[in-house]
């Protein structure tokens, strides 16, 4: 079975062809990102108009390099949300005339459940699994049993984790998006040298990240007010910065997640999202897990940002299932995990 995927939630514009549930043939992105670093965030009409000019592009890249023709899909798996509306729209608008054009289904799929699916790839889902979503919009713990609607078990009351790394980052003056960077600088810095409190929530399973940032904040000004006018921060400050931010934030979704699995007594963890890219993440949550009998699962690295095989991916699950999507289909800009 051929499905063609189509992600257009934000920044990117992306074409898979993905064979079956396991050989990505292509997975094409194109991002607008650069676009956007100028304003230190992403523009939404910047956004759309970028996945307008390139989804045609991206559509016949993704074909000739999986070697096939449009008449060869057998499915087409859109993102139907949460995301920019604009954005979403060309990508759903472009689904639903092709679909129309060769006669095939079309199935709407959640952007957060795709992003888990992304470890799904030439891998068989577990029977049931706790999820970890992590990205630059949404942080979330979610319990998913297959065949059944993925549970909400907490999520952010305020930023996500992407979104405090952006944000810590523009405080060091480190640029957008601040993620990658951070994760790198943080490796050769001390992460005992700045402690922060952990949030208390009233949610077991929930997180804020707002406190860490403001605290951020407090510690830079402290230190540039020892500065003279104009001098920058010391190297030395933003590596201990970074990796006791790092340390703090990786720890908290470390144990929660942990948490979260034995309360449901599931033994696999499953995580998604652009900060499961981050390299404490990965390396801590395996070993942590490995300790309690828990398996945590990554994406490949070019999985954990936005892309389509993953979209491909999920629609194929949600096919299977008998799920169909009519030509009505439409963005939902705040589409909720497990809400369809
Ligand atoms: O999933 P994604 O591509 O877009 C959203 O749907 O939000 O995630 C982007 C987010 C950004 O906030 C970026 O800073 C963060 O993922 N990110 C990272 C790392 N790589 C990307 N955060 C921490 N460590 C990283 N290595
Ligand atoms: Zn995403």
């Amino acid at each position: 079975m051929i499905t063609l995927g189509i992600e257009t939630s934000c920044d990117e514009t992306s074409c898979a062809v993905l064979k079956n549930t396991d050989k990505v043939l292509s997975n094409i992105i194109s991002s607008s990102l650069f676009r956007h670093k100028p304003f230190g965030g992403v523009v939404p009409e910047i956004a759309s108009r970028h996945c307008l000019e390139q989804i045609d592009t991206v559509f016949a890249e993704a074909l000739r390099e999986a070697k096939t023709k449009a008449e060869k899909i057998d499915l087409i798996a859109v993102t139907e949300g949460p995301g920019l509306i604009g954005s979403l729209l060309v990508g759903i608008s472009f689904a639903k005339a092709l679909s129309y054009r060769l006669k095939v289904p079309l199935i709407g799929v959640n952007h957060l459940e795709a992003h888990l699916s992304a470890n799904f790839i030439g891998q068989k889902e577990p029977a049931h699994y706790i999820g970890l979503l992590v990205s630059g919009g949404h942080t979330m713990i979610s319990y998913h049993k297959r065949g059944k609607i993925p549970v909400l078990m907490g999520s952010t009351v305020d930023d996500a984790a992407g979104e405090a790394y952006d944000k810590v980052a523009k405080l060091l003056g480190l640029g957008y998006p601040g993620g990658p960077v951070m994760d790198k600088l943080a490796q050769t810095g001390d992460p005992s040298a700045f402690r922060f409190t952990k949030p208390k929530q009233e949610n077991r399973f929930g997180f804020s990240f707002s406190g860490i940032k403001t605290a951020v904040l407090y510690e830079v000004q402290k230190e540039s007010a020892k500065k003279k006018a104009g001098e920058a921060l010391s190297e030395k400050f933003i590596r201990d910065m970074a990796a006791s931010f790092q340390y703090s934030v990786t720890q908290w979704l470390i144990e929660k997640t942990l948490d979260a699995a034995q309360y449901k007594k599931v033994k696999d963890v499953v995580v998604g999202g652009g900060v499961s890219a981050n390299s404490r993440l990965r390396s801590h949550l395996v070993e942590e897990g490995r300790k309690r009998g828990i398996l945590a699962r990554f994406p490949d690295f070019k999985l954990t940002l936005d892309n389509a095989a993953m979209i491909a991916r999920r629609g194929v699950e949600l096919f299977r299932k008998g799920k169909r999507s009519s030509l009505s289909l439409t963005g939902i800009p705040n589409l909720k995990m497990g809400a369809k």
